[in-house]
């Protein structure tokens, strides 16, 4: 049996008020003010409203499927106007389109419920792949404009998607439907000012919303958890400044995404998918390119304006320095500012885009006339380009230029740091090779982006010189093969004689047995604690959590599980669930993470027997991860991680599911919105400050996913991502190495897709030469869900179990006794002992470490 940590009571705890607050605080800094005409802050004068749109009342607080949080509750836009003290004029419009959801969405349910029945469990994908979508909003007609003050209306747009499946370039989708439209027009003829609101999870058209007269302000309130309402109240009646910015480009068209054709279905082929604009992503491909952005990268406006004045540019050992004094020259509203400093490399044997981020810095609220002095410090080896030909990180001779602004249009030379020979700062080996020619994307510099002042800046920049010799070298070394562990101890040894240091973890790892070790590298789906198994519900000590670790060592050997439980936006639990008198769960009772899906598949209800209790497990659900990127503000992302680790040690969960940090490769990735950025640099340090608030609770840790090229949804797990060694070093596992090499997560997860022709989850140069050699991860590596399970009729299969742990991908999840059985077979074939004892070793160094703080 084991340990319930939910605790018995329903009530609402000082804990859950708190990180409601905290959250509500958080989300109010990542939205993004895209527009205002003078019309925002509202004045919070308590009248009465028009608001329309779908997210109103079915505001979107995060996306779907794994990353979807059960909070107790969610304040949505209507709750949050009202608690600011608005009233709603425009209440019959939403009970209309709340009846055509329900409608619609009895519809849906039979369709899947039939699905269920046909195919039973499998017919889940159905619903991955087919997710339920609000129907189209009502008509806005003059009854409902009748009534209410002429001088102002909201409109909120909502939109939402999730794993399993892209986002579609429709209307309804990333385009504004042909009903949206219509009803903008309608507010926009009748009223003075139309405020919309984006409650988006990432990028949509935003032409007709930029050219509609009328339309005076756009907020993007992004998908902000379960304090959404309440925070975008905050942002509107100007009880908060807005100063989020863009984490991604928002094209003017679709198609000036570098990625616009060959992305996922829209190529035709979804069994390979060639990242063909190679390094060239996000801002690096507009600026490169000279296309003019809808939003840059970066942008974000405020209530209040700021003045920036580099004051100093130094070099400080290897690093550089750059002191930017920020002034709130506004007169009404205090404010937050985000300097931003890029840097553009010379054009050498390799092609370098227009600019990249190297650092930046947020500011404190500032009141009008006040001004800080803030510093963004980067390592001069940062700013070095991945040449394949040489397997080295090479800075190549020539002039840095350093840029410093408020976003990537807004960037102003202020240094050049000149270097006169080529410098080696990093020689590794090339490990990520394409299986496919791979054309290179060539960028003209004649062709970039340019402003006025440009040529003006640079002839008056100050030179300063970066000396050589000054700049180590590192050359990566590559273990040798794993070698076996052997024990002279010849009593059982016990993890509890581990912990009283009676023995060692090698001693232990030793005396396992091939079928020993086996059962410990795979996941415990295979009938370990959970009578009702089911993906991403596997965990019945802490309902609603993905999976647990092996149990079938605890009575012999006393190792017991470690249970994991998804976010991003929050930790993913059942929000309530049933134990019999002996403590254990009832499968089935309560209020589970999955609805009312066993009911569905005809499972048969459990009784509730006499003396049964229940136990409550309300988690925050937090913004989505591209908003709190849209803080650039490391310490509110610690602090959103701080939140999750506090329920982490609540619930008794070890290992949280996240953070994601995939780049927004194209705007359509359905999952997006659990990841921060088509920008490596704000990824990694995003995901390192996520998990430096996590792992401040001693034993509990992150695991950053999906490791590596998971930027499509639809075919995830048998697509084959290809990519040049370079755009995947500079772009794609950059952010990864930034989050490892500045926090340490205590777990990775690999991506279901391949790799240039290798599963991730088998790819042995990925998981032990870079992740390991090359960038000292010391944490545990585990596939993602199902990855190993067979597949028929696609092109590249599955990946498999013996092969994860040759790669060094300690724990197969949830785990099958197929993988078990594959494991053992592999032993003294193409698997040597001593690989397995590796993986078992690290999944018992995490179990230990837990136990330590029992
Ligand atoms: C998702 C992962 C998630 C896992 C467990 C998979 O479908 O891709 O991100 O952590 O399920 O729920």
């Amino acid at each position: 049996m084991a340990r319930i940590y939910a605790p018995t009571s329903p009530e609402i705890t000082e804990q859950e008020k708190n990180h409601m607050e905290r959250v509500r605080r958080i989300a109010a800094e990542g939205m993004v003010l895209l527009e205002n005409k003078g019309v925002l802050p509202l004045r919070a004068d308590g009248r009465a409203l028009a608001v329309f749109g779908n997210g109103v009342r079915k505001m979107v607080k995060g996306g779907t499927g794994s990353g979807d949080v059960n909070s107790r509750t969610v304040v949505n836009i209507e709750q949050g106007l009202e608690d600011a003290g608005f009233s709603i004029a425009t209440k019959p419009w939403l009970d209309r389109f709340d009846q055509a959801c329900a409608d619609y969405g009895a519809g849906y349910m039979a369709e899947f419920q039939a699905i269920l029945q046909e195919k039973g469990f499998a017919g889940v994908n159905w619903a991955l792949e087919n997710p339920y979508r609000d129907p189209a909003v009502p008509e806005i007609t003059r009854e409902d404009l009748a009534g209410t003050e002429r001088d102002l209306a909201l409109y909120v747009i909502a939109r939402t998607s999730g794993e399993g499946a892209d986002r579609k370039l429709n209307p309804g989708d990333y385009e504004l439907s042909e009903r949206e439209i219509e009803n903008l027009k309608t507010l926009t003829s009748y009223y003075e000012h139309t405020v919309v609101i984006l409650n988006v999870g990432g990028v949509i058209d935003t032409k007709f919303l930029r050219s509609q007269k009328g339309i005076d302000a756009v907020l993007l309130m992004s998908q902000p958890g379960c304090a959404g309402g309440l925070a975008l109240a905050d942002v509107l009646t100007g009880k908060v400044t807005p100063c989020g910015r863009l984490t991604a480009t928002w094209a003017e068209n679709y198609a000036d995404y570098p990625s616009a054709e060959s992305f996922s279905y829209l190529s035709g082929n979804l069994d390979d998918s060639e990242y063909r604009e190679g390094i060239y992503v996000g801002y690096r491909w507009f600026d490169s390119f000279g296309l003019n952005p809808a939003y840059p990268f970066g942008f974000g406006r405020s209530y209040t304006e700021f003045a920036l004045s580099t004051r100093r540019v130094e070099i400080l050992g290897g690093a550089i320095r750059v002191t930017v004094s920020v002034k709130n020259t506004g007169a009404l509203y205090a404010g937050r500012e985000t300097v931003q400093v890029y840097v553009s490399q010379p054009q050498g044997k390799l092609d370098k885009p227009y600019q990249v981020l190297a650092g930046f810095a947020k500011t404190k609220k500032l009141a009008p006339g006040e001004e800080e002095l803030l510093t963004v410090d980067f390592s001069i080896p940062s700013l070095a380009s991945y040449d394949e030909e040489r397997a080295a990180w090479v800075l190549e001779a020539g002039s840095y230029e350093i840029r410093v602004g408020t976003h990537s249009r807004d960037t102003h030379i202020v240094a050049a740091l000149e270097l006169d020979e080529t410098v080696v700062t990093e020689q590794l080996q090339n490990k990520v090779r394409p299986d496919c020619e791979l054309p290179g994307l060539h960028a003209d510099p004649d062709r970039f982006y340019t402003y006025l002042s440009e040529s003006a800046e640079k002839a008056a920049a100050l030179k300063l010189e970066i000396i050589p010799s000054t700049i180590p070298t590192r050359t990566a070394h590559y273990g040798a093969e794993a070698v076996e562990m052997h024990t002279e101890k010849t009593e059982a040894v016990t993890l509890t004689d581990v912990l009283e240091e009676k023995a060692t973890l090698e001693d232990l790892t030793a005396q396992l047995s091939v079928e020993e070790l086996a059962a410990l590298v795979v996941g415990a789906e295979r009938g370990g604690l959970g009578s009702v198994s089911a993906v991403g519900a596997a965990s019945a000590a802490v309902p609603g959590a993905a999976g647990d670790t092996s149990m079938e060592l605890a009575d012999s050997r006393g190792i017991t599980n470690l249970v994991l439980a998804d976010g991003p936006a929050g930790l993913r639990l059942s929000k309530s669930f049933v134990t019999d008198g002996q403590g254990n769960v009832i499968p089935g009772l309560g209020e589970s993470a999955f609805g009312n899906l066993f009911d569905m598949l005809g499972v048969p209800a459990a009784q509730r027997p006499d003396g049964a209790v229940d136990h409550y497990q309300y988690c925050t659900a937090i913004p989505i991860a591209t908003m709190l990127a849209q803080t650039w503000d490391p310490a509110a992302i610690e602090e959103a991680g701080d939140i999750v680790g506090s329920e982490l040690e609540q619930f008794g969960v070890d290992l949280w599911l996240a953070p994601g940090m995939n780049i927004h490769r194209s705007p359509l990735c359905g999952r997006n919105f659990e990841y921060y950025s088509e920008d490596p640099l704000l990824s990694g340090l995003c995901a390192a400050a996520d998990t430096r608030g996590v792992q401040r609770h001693p034993g509990r840790g992150t695991t950053i996913k999906h490791f590596a090229l998971n930027n499509q949804e639809d075919n995830r797990m048998h697509c084959n991502s290809r990519c040049s060694e370079r755009a995947l070093r500079e772009i794609y596992l950059k952010g990864f190495e930034i989050a490892v090499k500045e926090s340490q997560p205590l777990a990775l997860m690999t991506s279901y897709n391949l790799v240039n022709g290798i599963h991730a989850a088998n790819h042995r140069e990925l998981l032990t030469d870079i992740l390991r050699c090359e960038w000292g991860f010391r944490g545990l590596v585990m596939t993602d869900w199902g990855t190993t399970a067979a597949s028929e009729g696609f092109q590249y299969g599955s990946s498999d179990a013996a092969l994860c742990v040759k790669a060094g991908n300690d724990l197969t999840m949830p785990g099958s006794q197929a993988d078990v059985d594959a494991i053992v077979k592999a032993v003294g074939r193409e698997l040597a002992l001593a690989e397995l004892q590796a993986c078992a070793k690290r999944i018992l160094e995490l179990v230990l470490l837990r136990a330590k703080l029992q």
